[in-house]
């Protein structure tokens, strides 16, 4: 008897440590992402100041209100932690030089006017931002590639593929860029962080484990980071890494009807929960990867995550962090994302061209081009379709400057076509509606 207390009281401290190395971790993580850039600074502070100067339409003067004007204009949100006067993705420099952007310009998002660590950013124009910085610090606004072709969407792949053109394969910077395959197509939309403790492998087309740390440090392939720096950081991306796998989904804050939920649970279980597993007691996630001859939506992005990236990115210190290593694989299609708060992360599909869960369940009723507010308050939600509400456009207008053209979302381009994913079409509208309110409870 006695030694049996010992026993279960020797498990319970080892449970109670593992658990407090845990909670240790997640606020160590959590703190990196609130306080660090893991890049030197590209700006120096002035730029933040006179960014105004480059804003279309032209300004007389800087507006009253700068910060929450600059946050507007480029789509930032308020950081929901202390951050000086800078909105979230955007701090001081490493050692108070400069301002720099960071993890949350891309992963720090809005819903109901309310921020969150890990929700995917879909306002921003990271385009503009960097442009105008970058002439505000007396450079060149040019960009060495696009990074955003529409707003709320980003080229964060191209980036990484670029930044990779300019190592060595031991991770030392080249004198001179090789000569790669640069993609600017791949319109992303980014992936709420809360998902990533569900999945086995990463990324829209599931091409990482889920489990690596070193693969959330590509940023840092700044050619301004030696790899020195780079590795040292490693331990600091491990608690980032369990800060991640802490995060949960908001709830959806308005009433559901209950009954018509339960019609919708069923309905889901037979038409979705294959691809997209079940939830609440004993969920499930499968973390299936659809072939594209299945899914069928548009091929640009899986194309583009290039067996030459996969090859190199293999052979570096990125893919030999455990034992076996973590290699990348070349994919046949696109992961069946987990659906927890699909509420709050429209616009859907990995290229975010579908503005609503109505239009993800009915493909025919899918805007060809369209515009948003990309404001995140309660009257740029649309409640009864679930997502954004749009404008849609019927001509992309003449003449418009590049900042006002990334506005409108035109599916025909490459990269953001909105077709595929046609499980919902057989559907009739009432087994449309009630999957959509059982979406609400997820
Ligand atoms: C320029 C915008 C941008 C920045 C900055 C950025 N990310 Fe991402 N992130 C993305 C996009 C876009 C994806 C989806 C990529 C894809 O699959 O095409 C992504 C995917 C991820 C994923 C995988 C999510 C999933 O479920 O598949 C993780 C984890 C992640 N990023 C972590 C980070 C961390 C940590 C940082 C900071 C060091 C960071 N990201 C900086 C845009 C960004
Ligand atoms: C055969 C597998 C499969 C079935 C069945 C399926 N889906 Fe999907 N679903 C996917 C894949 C794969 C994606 C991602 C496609 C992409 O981004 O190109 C996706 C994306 C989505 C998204 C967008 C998620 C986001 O964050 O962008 C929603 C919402 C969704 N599915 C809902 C449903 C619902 C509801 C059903 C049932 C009526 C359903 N799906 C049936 C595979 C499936």
């Amino acid at each position: 008897m006695s030694r049996w207390i010992i026993l279960c009281g020797a498990l319970l401290l080892q449970a109670t440590i593992a658990w407090a190395d845990d909670v240790d971790a997640i606020a160590r993580g959590k703190k990196a992402l609130e306080s660090r850039a893991f890049i030197p600074a590209p700006w120096p502070a002035h730029a933040y100041e006179s960014a105004w100067k480059h804003w279309l339409p032209k300004l007389e003067k800087a507006p009253a209100d700068y910060d929450t004007s600059f946050a507007a204009y480029y789509g930032l949100h308020p950081a929901p932690f202390r951050n000086g006067r800078y909105p979230m993705g955007m701090r001081q420099g490493p050692g108070g030089a400069g301002v720099s952007h960071d993890c949350m310009t891309c992963h720090g998002g809005s819903i109901l006017g309310k921020s969150y660590l890990g929700l995917g950013n879909s306002s921003l124009d990271l385009q503009a931002l960097f442009e105008d910085l970058n002439q505000a610090s007396g450079r060149s606004g040019k960009v060495p590639h696009t990074l955003t072709n529409v707003r709320g969407t980003n080229e964060a792949f191209g980036m990484t593929i670029f930044l990779f053109s300019l190592r060595n394969r031991d991770l030392s910077v080249r004198k001179q860029p090789d000569a790669w395959d640069l993609r600017d197509d791949l319109c992303e939309d980014v992936p709420a962080w809360w998902h990533l403790k569900k999945k086995k492998t990463m990324y829209h087309s599931g091409s990482h484990h889920a489990g690596s740390v070193r693969t959330n440090m590509q940023f840092m392939l700044d050619p301004r980071n030696p790899f020195a720096v780079i590795e040292k950081e490693e331990a600091v991306f491990r608690d980032i890494q369990s800060y991640l796998f802490s995060l949960e989904a908001p709830k959806y804050p308005f009433p559901i009807d209950t009954k018509m939920a339960t019609q919708g649970r069923d309905l889901f279980s037979n038409h979705c929960a294959e691809c997209h597993g079940t939830y609440g007691a004993n969920a499930k996630y499968p973390s299936k990867i659809v072939p594209l001859k299945r899914i069928g939506t548009d091929p640009t992005r899986l194309r583009g995550f290039s067996k030459q990236y996969v090859d190199f990115y293999n052979q570096t210190w990125f893919a030999k962090e455990k034992a076996a290593g973590f290699k990348a694989a070349n994919t046949v299609g696109y992961q069946a994302p987990p659906l927890d708060g699909v509420w709050a992360t429209a616009p859907y599909l990995h290229n975010g061209s579908v503005p609503t869960l109505y239009d993800m369940l009915n493909s025919k009723t899918r805007p060809k081009m369209f515009t948003r507010s990309f404001a995140t308050d309660e009257a740029a939600y649309d409640k009864v379709k679930v997502g954004w509400k749009v404008s849609v456009m019927q001509d992309m207008p003449k003449n418009l400057a590049p900042v006002e053209r990334r506005k409108i979302y035109d599916t025909t381009q490459p990269g953001r076509g909105n077709g595929g994913h046609t499980f919902g079409d057989d559907l009739d509208e009432n087994q449309r509606w009630a999957i959509i309110e059982y979406l609400k409870t997820l």
